[in-house]
């Protein structure tokens, strides 16, 4: 059984974080989540969801826009300001942790060790206890702070995972797409996963 956290900051991008939600959830593992205030603002934006600040109620807001009627293992909720949370000690167990999209403003926090909320002193954790984080950016252009700050994330240990889904598997829909950088995300995790399609070469395995 593994413990896997997973992050939602304000960046554009959610339906990645849809798709790998829904994945852990119909696992028998421990998910824990946690939304940014400027997270939530996305989510309302980019797929109408609302979350209000009581946690019974986000979580079965979470699993209706999963599709999941009941998670096969456990789910559970954070808030973002309580940095008391299991998964802000090192001693917690987690497996790794995904942010999910990560706005420009948290990897700036992650990169500084500027750990003033619950996802950023959880990737703290993780990157000094040596366990897997996956930052997946979603901007356009970068700037070179943005650069300097992936740089440093990946020089700790982190994975960078940019929000770019590819083409070669010739995608029919955003779902296709969205599911090229979901399967990669949960396979960094070290999730297993039937989203990721191996490239086998030109008109093999299509
Ligand atoms: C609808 C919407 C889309 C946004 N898209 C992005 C984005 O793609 N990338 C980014 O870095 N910031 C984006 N932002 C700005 C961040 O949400 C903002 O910098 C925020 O302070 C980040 O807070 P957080 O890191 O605590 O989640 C967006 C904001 C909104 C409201």
């Amino acid at each position: 059984m593994s413990i896997y956290t997973l992050a939602i900051s304000g960046s554009s991008g959610v339906p990645y974080t849809r798709r790998v939600l829904q994945q852990l959830l119909l696992s028998e593992h421990e998910i824990k989540v946690v939304v940014s205030d400027a997270g939530r603002k996305v989510l309302e934006v980019e797929e109408g969801i609302l979350l209000d600040n009581k946690l019974e109620n986000t979580y079965d807001t979470l699993l209706a826009w999963s599709e999941v009627n009941k998670p096969k293992g456990s789910l559970e909720i954070y808030n973002s300001k309580d940095v008391s949370a299991p998964i802000a000690s090192g001693s917690y167990p987690v497996t790794g942790m995904a942010i999910v999209p990560c706005s420009g403003g948290t990897i700036g926090r992650v990169a500084n060790g500027i750990s003033n909320g619950l996802i950023e002193r959880a990737a703290d954790v993780c990157l000094k206890e040596r366990k897997r984080l996956i930052i997946v950016p979603r901007e356009m252009p970068i700037s070179l702070v943005h650069l300097k700050n992936m740089t440093s994330i990946t020089e700790a240990g982190g994975i960078i995972l940019p929000a770019s889904p590819g083409f070669y598997h010739k995608p029919k829909s955003i779902s296709d797409l969205v599911d090229t950088v979901a399967g990669r995300i949960l396979s960094l995790l070290g999730f297993e996963n039937k989203l990721l399609k191996p490239w086998l070469g030109v008109n093999k395995g299509e």
